[in-house]
This record gives C-alpha cells, structure tokens and sequence, in this order.
C-alpha cells in the first residue's frame, strides 16, 4: 500500500497528480497528440451522422461529467443529449427515441443503478455505449461499444482521474460527433482539437497552484457550509466540487447554478460564508461575474476560479483569486477540476480525516 502511493501520503494525491499523463492516454484514443489527426473510432453500431439523441445515465462524479458532456455534444454535434441520475432514470419510465443511443459512464462499470439503466435501454432496443475504466466490468461486457478510460485502477474513494479521463473521452467523442455530423466549421473543430493537445500540459500548470490552495483550505477547514457557484458547463463542475468537499472533508457543500443564486441560495450568505466561484472568461463570464459582485456585497469570502484575463477583471471582488492557464473554453472545464479536487482534498488532509476511505462512501456501489 506504501508503495504504492509513493512520495504521496494519500492514493488521492498521487492520482490528482497523475493526470497529466492520464489524460494524454484518454486523449491519444482518438486523437494523434504529435499531429493532431483525429483517428478512426473503433467498428460502431450506429452512426453519428444519423443518431436522433442520447441518452446518458450515471451516478455521483459520473453523472457531473456526463452532465458537462451535454454542453459539448449539443453546442457541438447539435445532438440532443439527455442526461440522468442513474438511480431515478430507472424508475421513471423514460422515453427512448427509436434507433438512440445509450451512453452509459462509469468509472467501476459495476455500479448496480448505472447497469440497471444500462439493462433498460438494451430491452429497449437502444445502441449500448459505455464510457468505463473497468474494461473487464458487467457493464463494459454488456455494451456494444465501449470508450475506455485508460487512466489505470483508481484507489481513493473520490474520484479524479476518472472524472477528468471521462471529461476527456467524453469531449473527444463529442467533436468525433461534430466531424461526422458538419456541425462545427473546420475552423472551430481544428481549435478545439489543438486545444485537446494542450491539455495535458494545462493541468500541468494547474497544479502548480498546489501550494495556494492549501493556504486556502487551511482556513476553509473551520467553516460548516460552502457555495459553489457556475454557469455552463462549470454548473456541473460546481457540483462536482462541492460533492469532492464533503465526500472527503465532510463540509457541508452545495453546488448552484449561478443565475439561481436570487432564487434560494442567496439567503445563506452571511459575513465571512465561503462561496467558490468558477469562472474563466468565456461568453457568460460577465453574469457570473456579476453573481460574485452580489455575494461579495453581502460579506461572502470569495474564492474566485478563473483565468488570468478574469483575474484582472475581478480584481478586487473576490477574497482569493486561484489563477488557472488562460486555454479553449471547450477544455477549461477540465482544467478547473484540478482546483476543486485540491482544495477538497487539502481541506480533508487539514482536519486529519481518512482521505481515500471517507466514512460511509463505498468506492464502487454495487447494491441499490
Ligand atoms: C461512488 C464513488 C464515486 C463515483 C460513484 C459512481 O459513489 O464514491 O467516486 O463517482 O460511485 O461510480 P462509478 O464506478 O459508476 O463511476
């Protein structure tokens, strides 16, 4: 076990760190990383140019990156892409769309709620795609097709290489998509994919700010609740942080859509109230921008997650400024996992608790 984690404490640390070279793995699937040529997917049973939607299902981190998936497969591809809570898809009598496809995420491919959707779409008469890491799992053996992580066993409970592998796979198969279906001008789909390429040097430079999140955790560690707020596809990347903290810190966390924040969460704003918000400059910057402004003017500690352009511009609105590598709004979700899981994890190494064996968590949840 030792060994294993070796120089790191924790298997969550060494597996945070590793994800440069995960990623790049994912990556190298569908994309030559020296010449940026997209490769041939793999024989499918259905084709991208004619699939009329799909269908996702997935629990916990899975179901956050499914969720950052929709943003890509329908801003890019122009495919409806529908995305459920395993444990709820299964019950709630979904209508299928003849000739769909089903896309199932999971790191373990064991999950029992995730392969009971899996099991209803095939008596459904749906294509059966997963995207897993498990590559010997029940679920992988009962798909048709399916998109390995590649990114080697995950120990600690929390999942972070998984989560990014299955953000990468996920985008890949997304502009896969957009290739096959003429829906992103050569222009756009040649920008995104340069962008692929650099992105196992950007969480490089992401985790460089290591040192300064740990400052930041040190004094997150004291506080009972915490807001975590985006827009887009930083929405489910703000769920999956708050997930992160209280799976491992066992911090009272929320994720909100910023635009919401009038709506509910604004309420529990109270001097000192940590409220991290992502957002590196793309189109919606300026509106969560102005969310910050307003949490900010109720006493929120701000810890802001953006890009070096964004950190200019917010200058002294927020408390903290976590400065992320200014890249392609299409990866930068990504990018911004890094963060969320060091300030998780740090927090959770800060009040001394298990971090790879939270209390209560089971890795893989293969009883309903
Ligand atoms: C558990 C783990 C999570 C994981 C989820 C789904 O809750 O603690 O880290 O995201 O299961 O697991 P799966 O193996 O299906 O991705």
């Amino acid at each position: 076990d030792l060994a294993d984690k070796f120089p790191y404490p924790h298997f969550m640390a060494k597996e945070i760190h590793e994800q440069p070279e995960t990623i790049a793995r994912a990556i190298n699937q569908f994309l030559d990383m020296t010449t940026g040529a997209l490769r041939p997917l793999p024989s499918l049973d259905f084709d991208f140019t004619t699939l009329p939607r799909i269908t996702a299902a997935a629990c916990g981190s899975a179901y956050y990156a499914g969720a950052t998936a929709k943003y890509w497969f329908e801003n890019y591809a122009a495919l409806p892409f529908d995305i459920d809570i395993a444990s709820e898809f299964r019950y709630r009598h979904p209508r299928l769309t003849e000739g769909g496809l089903a896309l199932m995420i999971s790191q373990s491919g064991e999950t029992a709620d995730s392969l009971a959707a899996l099991r209803h779409c095939a008596a459904n008469g749906q294509h059966i795609a997963s995207v897993v890491n498990v590559e010997e799992s029940t679920m992988a053996r009962e798909s048709a097709t399916i998109f390995p992580l590649l990114c080697g066993a995950e120990i600690g409970v929390a999942s972070t290489k998984a989560f990014t592998s299955q953000l990468a796979v996920l985008l890949c198969l997304a502009l896969k998509a957009a290739q096959a279906r003429g829906t992103l001008e050569p222009e756009m789909l040649h920008k995104r994919i340069a962008a692929l390429m650099l992105l196992p040097a950007a969480l490089s430079e992401a985790l460089k700010a290591e040192p300064q999140l740990k400052q930041v955790a040190r004094r997150l560690a004291y506080f009972h609740d915490v807001l975590y707020l985006g827009r887009g596809p930083f929405y489910p990347l703000a769920l999956e942080g708050a997930l992160k903290l209280k799976e491992i810190s066992y911090i009272h966390a929320e994720g909100y859509a910023a635009g919401e924040l009038k709506h509910g969460p604004i309420a529990l704003v109270e001097k000192g109230t940590p409220v991290i918000v992502l957002a590196p400059t793309d189109e919606l910057f300026d509106k969560t921008l102005s969310n910050l402004k307003e949490v900010t003017a109720r006493g929120a500690h701000v810890i802001l997650i953006t890009d070096p352009p964004g950190a200019e511009i917010a200058g002294g609105d927020a408390a903290e400024i976590i400065v992320m590598p200014q890249v392609d709004p299409a990866i930068a979700p990504i990018v911004s996992a890094i963060p969320l899981q060091l300030l998780a994890y740090h927090t959770a190494v800060e009040r001394k608790l298990d971090v790879d064996r939270p209390r209560n968590l089971a890795k893989s949840v293969t009883v309903e």
